[in-house]
């Protein structure tokens, strides 16, 4: 298939945003996806690389703390200072630990953090951490997560201003988008709850009622509204700053290309949440053999069907942020 075939070129059909806030130039960019081995680091790595070869300052921050390798994704040593150095006051500054990538205005951070719970650190302990990641003076920082749903994990992908959620044009790949969508969603719940009734609230709203499947979210929302507006208003406010963005990696048919707009379809009849679809990124060889030659897929073969897809990818990523 060529990428002109690709039905993802233009952009996604952008939900709606909710009125939060955001800093002026400074975003952050969660990459994740549930599993290992989906092209998490490959996504990361090389939308780092092209928002940097637009102009753009990038931290990419390894936070897959049990397998760290962006570094062997993109040809450096592993950096020699992490967040732990950071979190241990070893070093001042978040910056001290930055390491250049040899690509001009892209630095790599090590997400390692020996110093706290590293399998759950604190939640404080993240929020404070987060805080110094979104004030540093760059026009991106870019989150690669591990695999799995734990809060360490949900807790980056959720506190970013965009979520990027990986998958394969599988069944099972999809499943354990859906079940990583989920989980995030339900955590984000958690977070936000003002109180411990409000969760309860909610488990109610979503109930099963007269026979029929559970309710989504919305219908949930517009149930609570005749007997709690405030929670009502509350639990709409939670859902609607909700909006992960779908890529989808190793496309090799016509069908996969698709994948992503059938996934986000189908989560919207089932769940009433709005997904982004960012684009499918092509299988191709080059990728594996970037990644034996220790080189950068956008350095090592810049013409080839899964380099032109990360560059769409991010062109579409950046019409989505604006
Ligand atoms: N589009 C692709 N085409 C071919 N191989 C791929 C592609 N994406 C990923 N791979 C293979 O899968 C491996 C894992 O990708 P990686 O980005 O490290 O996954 P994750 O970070 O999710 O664990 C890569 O090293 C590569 O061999
Ligand atoms: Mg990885």
């Amino acid at each position: 298939m060529e990428p002109s075939d690709d039905p993802t070129l233009a952009p996604a059909a952008k939900p709606k945003r909710s009125g939060r806030s955001k800093p002026a130039a400074r975003r952050v960019i969660a990459i994740g996806g549930g599993k290992g081995g989906i092209g998490k680091s490959l996504v990361s790595a090389n939308l780092g690389i092209a928002l940097a070869r637009r102009g753009a300052s990038v931290v990419l921050l390894d936070a897959d703390l049990g397998g760290a390798n962006l570094h062997t994704c993109l040809g450096v040593p592993q950096p020699p200072r992490s967040l732990s150095d950071f979190v241990a006051k070893r070093v001042d500054r978040l910056e001290d630990v930055l390491a250049p990538t040899g690509i001009e205005r892209l630095q790599l951070a090590s997400g390692a953090m020996d110093e706290l719970d590293a399998a759950n650190p604190k939640h404080s302990q993240k929020n404070k951490l987060l805080r110094h990641l979104k004030a540093l003076d760059v026009d991106y920082v870019l989150l690669d997560l591990g695999a799995g749903t734990s809060f360490n994990v949900l807790d980056f992908f959720l506190a970013a201003d965009t979520g990027l959620v990986v998958l394969l044009p599988e069944p099972t790949s999809i499943e354990n988008a859906y079940r990583f969508i989920k989980a995030a969603f339900f955590r984000r719940l958690q977070l936000h709850a003002p109180d411990e009734g409000f969760e309860q609230l909610i488990a109610q709203a979503l109930a099963p009622r007269d026979g029929a499947g559970m309710a989504t979210p919305w219908e949930a929302a517009e149930h609570l509204r005749q007997t709690s507006p405030e929670a009502a208003a509350q639990f709409e406010q939670i859902l609607a700053g909700f909006h992960p963005l779908l890529v989808v990696n190793q496309a090799r048919t016509r069908a996969d290309y698709d994948v992503g707009s059938t996934v986000a379809a189908a989560w919207k009849k089932f769940f009433g949440l709005d997904l982004g679809y960012l684009g499918a990124i092509a299988h191709d060889d080059a990728v594996w053999q970037a990644v034996r030659a220790r080189r950068p897929l956008l350095e090592l073969s810049p013409d080839g069907p899964a380099a032109q897809a990360l560059l769409r990818v991010a062109e579409n990523l950046i019409a989505w942020e604006r």
